[in-house]
């Protein structure tokens, strides 16, 4: 939340209203996405004028009406001030992204996680992202190593769209394969045994889909990247949970965890973690 805002709310609302404002306040683009409590919305259109004069590249402001939710994992957004669209570029870590709100996932907050699994990737790796999105892991990874082949899958049509896009937007077209379907199916029919890295950002459901990851690997070896949401009272227990978790979900097989780590809070006692399973 940029300091310039909170000065100018602090005059409308107070401390404690303004405290729930700044906990959900994206910056996409030159897209505002916030979430305003009931007791709040009499004051939306004062909120959304402020932020449109006072946060530098706000075009759009929208309020934030549902959870994140179905297969697509979208939400439902209700448009407050500026410019009715819902479709902008963000930038991260050098690259371009052409994004839109409404139509298919983005968040800016696993920026620090893209980067670190982008780090990872050796020379000649072939990688699966089973649920590519827009192409945020994929594009970042192919960037940073030009000698990588990602296959990036999603079964949402808007977002595969986006994702060939965007390779092209940072001139990864040749290194990352956009294919539209479910991950399970796609890699039964088209990718089986063929990747040394999977990435599995679907929290919700990734285990559901541990054997298919297997599959998609060369010889069934190499690193997944297995993401699940667990519920803990603090951040110690949380990353306790996440290794119970992923024990759970490849029980089947022999591995071992590299690591596990914490990657944001998404509710309260509730944690995203990723653990980087080797097979
Ligand atoms: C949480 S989003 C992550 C997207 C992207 N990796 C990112 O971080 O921006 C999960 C994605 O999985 C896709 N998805 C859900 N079920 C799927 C399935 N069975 N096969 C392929 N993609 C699926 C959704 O459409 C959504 O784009």
């Amino acid at each position: 939340m940029p300091h310039m805002l909170k000065e100018v709310l602090a005059t409308y609302l107070t401390p404690s209203e303004q405290h729930r404002i700044y906990s959900a306040f994206d910056i996409i683009g030159d897209i505002v996405i916030i979430k305003i409590p009931k007791c709040l919305m009499s004051k939306k259109e004062i909120i959304g004028e402020a932020i449109l004069d006072n946060v530098k590249p706000a075009k759009s402001v929208f309020i934030q009406t549902s959870a994140i939710k179905g297969e697509f994992r979208v939400r439902n957004l209700e448009f407050l001030a500026g410019e009715d669209k819902t479709e902008t570029e963000y930038k991260e870590h050098g690259c371009r992204f052409r994004v839109d709100v409404v139509k298919a996932y983005f968040s800016p907050r696993l920026s620090t996680e893209r980067l670190r699994v982008a780090e990872l990737v050796r020379d000649n790796e072939v990688i699966t992202n089973m649920f590519g999105g827009v192409g945020t892991y994929s594009i970042l990874m192919a960037k940073k190593n030009n000698t990588c082949t990602v296959y990036s899958i999603d079964s949402n049509p808007v977002a595969t769209e986006l994702c060939r896009i965007n390779a092209k937007l940072n001139k990864v077209e040749d290194n990352v394969i956009s294919i539209l379907g479910d991950a399970r199916g796609v890699i039964e029919k088209q990718i089986d045994g063929k990747s040394n890295r999977v990435l599995m950002p679907l929290p919700e459901k990734a285990k559901e889909f541990v054997s298919s990851a297997k599959k998609a690997l060369n010889e069934g070896k190499g690193t997944i990247h297995y993401f699940a949401h667990v519920g803990a009272s603090n951040r110690k227990l949380g990353l306790h949970e996440g290794v119970i978790d992923t024990e759970n979900a490849f029980k089947n097989y022999q591995y071992y965890i590299r690591q596990t780590r914490i990657v944001r809070e998404v509710g309260p006692r509730l944690y995203q973690i990723v653990s980087d399973v080797c097979l």
